[in-house]
């Protein structure tokens, strides 16, 4: 089993970036129609607007709730990284937590961007 981080970059609620993540994370995560339909993957969503916002504006990667969903795209498999678009350029909030990413966070994973 892979694991999967989902980062959710919008900065609303009642997000339609939030039900694309889910309907993606379900899928990967082997539910069909609400229900477990063979092996999945291990899937963590990650809505980069609940971190705390100091931490993100400040880039403060020692902020716990930021070290850990940092440390979440390190461990996983593959990442999918969904964003609204604003004036052609994915989220504000979605740029300070990829901002604080390691320089080869990436590497060598399957990466979804949506
Ligand atoms: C200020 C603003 C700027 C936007 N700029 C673009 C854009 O350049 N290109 C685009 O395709 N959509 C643009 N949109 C539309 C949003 O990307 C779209 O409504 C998105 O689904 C919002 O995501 P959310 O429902 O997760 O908040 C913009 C929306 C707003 C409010």
């Amino acid at each position: 089993m892979s694991s999967i981080a989902a980062l959710v970059g919008s900065p609303s609620t009642g997000s339609r970036t939030v039900s694309l993540v889910e309907h993606i994370a379900g899928r990967l995560a082997g539910r069909l129609a609400g229900r477990l339909a063979g092996d999945g993957h291990d899937v963590r969503v990650v809505p980069v607007r609940s971190l705390p916002a100091e931490a993100l504006l400040g880039a403060d990667p020692g902020d716990p709730l930021v070290a850990d969903a940092v440390a979440a795209v390190g461990a996983a498999d593959g990442v999918v990284v969904a964003s609204p678009i604003y004036k052609a350029a994915c989220s504000g909030v979605l740029t300070t937590f990829l901002d604080l990413l390691p320089q080869a966070a990436l590497a060598g994973k399957a990466v979804l961007p949506c």
